[in-house]
């Protein structure tokens, strides 16, 4: 049915000692939470070796909750409003004089208790697995981690491990932005030669759409009699959006895809229940910033979106080994689910998951705005012909170059904001000739359209590329990758293939 396929640190310890008698939830709540939880209240956190010294119980607001270890006077100007980083909400801060100031991505490693991904931490994995990291890795979309040295680790002891990701399956057709984190995670695969396992969350789509009237107009759209007829759509949407997955280019042989409608049963369920009931409605409000009037399905799904990470929800692949830890590639909005996961690992004695997180990749538009489906000129679909891109690169993208040619020439432009030069460094493998472009960027030598020529034929050849896969993906292929009968062979190669 599948056609071929194509080709303990130091620093943990360090890390580890750290974090000793603060759990990663209590550090999410902190972060999250609009109160102060009773977590801060209690004097042993504010001491703690995070160094929350300027927790001030009395005037409880974002700011003062910032567990920051650099010293003071440092902090940037006072802010009008602080970023917002939810599974659900992602808000960029203002300042005071009412300025979107975007994300500050080193603050939000900071609150979450997450750790910078260093170059040495890259140079590690290059050593180990003799592959340069991925564009996406090296140039800083994934930027962040929890113990993927530990992973790194277990690769060079030959230890099996495995990738989990997912996805919310949405109507609209995928756009680049959505299937990055899917190539990069295909890559990963294929580097380590382990077992991928897929969520889709076609559950989670119908319980978090909290707005009634949203949800009134879907059901009478789709000629919807009951709510059960929703799940249908949520669920049709989740199985186009898996032909795109495997269209990235994921190991036919070693990847199971799942929707939790058709899947959540039997061993995987078990793990539900148990971690269920580690959650406290107060642990589950103050991680996601739920309030009393949300549905109760919405606090309970994030036991479902935990269990991909213990390896015996998946028997057709570890058995009834449950030791086997996983590393997730995702967004860093994601990370609250995986906060309260290793908090829970622990207490039921499980493996807890380790993390690679991804910035928010930015519109055509340029940093501070979002790729939007509803928005066909803000993002590159997957279903673009080549023109379609190189008109929409052309007049959409965001240029860093000068205003006029002549003040390009004499000033030179910015790449570091030109949404094409930064299209390109996503995929384009060859650092020198991404310096050139830079280099000749900057001193006005190279003009906007020759940046962005370069981008369209890129990021076309990538698109066209998917296009291919996406058309050999007929349904038996689809059904094949959701067969939870299918044995999965999960040991690991040590070394690489190539
Ligand atoms: N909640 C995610 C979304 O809305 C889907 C998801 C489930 C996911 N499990 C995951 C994403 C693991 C990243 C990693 O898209």
């Amino acid at each position: 049915i599948f056609g071929p396929n194509e080709g303990g640190s130091a620093a943990a310890k360090e890390r580890n000692a750290q974090n000793q008698g603060v759990s990663d939830a209590d550090w999410a709540r902190v972060q999250l939470d609009d109160e102060v939880p009773e977590a801060v209240k209690e004097p042993v956190r504010m001491t703690h070796s995070r160094n929350v010294s300027r927790v001030d119980a009395a005037t409880p607001s974002h700011a003062s909750l910032q567990p920051s270890p650099i010293p003071e006077g440092t902090e940037t100007a006072a802010v009008a409003r602080e970023q917002k980083i939810t599974p659900f909400d992602v808000e960029g801060g203002v300042d005071a004089d009412g300025k979107e100031t975007g994300i500050d991505y080193e603050k939000v490693v900071r609150r979450f208790g997450a750790t910078m991904i260093s170059p040495d931490l890259l140079e590690r994995f290059e050593k180990l697995t003799g592959h340069r990291p991925h564009p996406l890795l090296r140039r800083g979309t994934f930027f962040s981690h929890r113990d993927f040295n530990l992973i790194l680790d277990r690769y060079e002891k030959g230890q099996p491990f495995y990738l989990y990701t997912g996805r919310g399956p949405s109507s609209d057709s995928m756009h680049m932005g959505h299937l990055i984190p899917f190539m990069f995670t295909a890559w990963l695969q294929r580097v380590f030669n382990v077992p991928l396992v897929v969520q889709i969350t076609d559950d989670e789509k119908y319980l978090l759409e909290r707005d009634a009237k949203k949800q009134a107009a879907l059901q009478k759209k789709i000629k919807a009699k009951k709510p059960l007829n929703l799940l249908d759509h949520y669920h049709k949407m989740g199985q186009d959006n898996i032909k795109d997955i495997i269209a990235c280019g994921v190991l036919p042989e070693k990847t199971f895809i799942f929707s939790n409608l058709s899947y959540v049963g039997g061993p995987f369920y078990r793990n539900v229940v148990l971690m269920g009931k580690t959650l406290t409605v107060n642990n589950v409000k103050g991680v996601f910033g739920f309030s009393d009037s949300d549905n109760a399905g919405m606090f309970h799904f994030a036991a479902i979106q935990a269990t991909p990470s213990f390896s015996n929800s998946f028997p057709q692949i570890f058995g009834e080994r449950d030791d086997i830890p996983c590393l997730i590639p995702c967004a860093i909005d994601q990370d609250p689910y995986f906060l309260v996961t290793r908090d829970s690992a622990d207490k039921l004695g499980y493996k807890k998951p380790c993390l690679l997180h991804s910035k928010f990749l930015p519109a055509l538009q340029g940093a501070n705005t979002k790729m939007s489906a509803s928005n066909e000129n803000s993002a590159i679909f997957m279903t673009d012909d080549a023109k379609k891109i190189a008109k929409k690169i052309k007049s959409h993208a965001f240029s860093g170059g000068g205003a006029t040619q002549e003040e390009h020439q004499r000033l030179g432009g910015n790449p570091d904001i030109d949404v094409a030069y930064q299209y390109l460094s996503f995929f384009e493998d060859d650092d020198e000739k991404m310096k050139s472009l830079s280099d000749g960027y900057r001193a006005g030598t190279l003009s906007t359209s020759q940046m962005k020529e370069a981008c369209i034929a890129k990021i076309t050849a990538v698109v066209e590329e998917f296009q291919k896969n996406r058309a050999a993906v007929t349904d038996e292929i689809l059904h094949a990758y959701q067969d939870p009968t299918r044995k999965i062979d999960p040991r690991p190669v040590a070394k690489t293939q190539e």
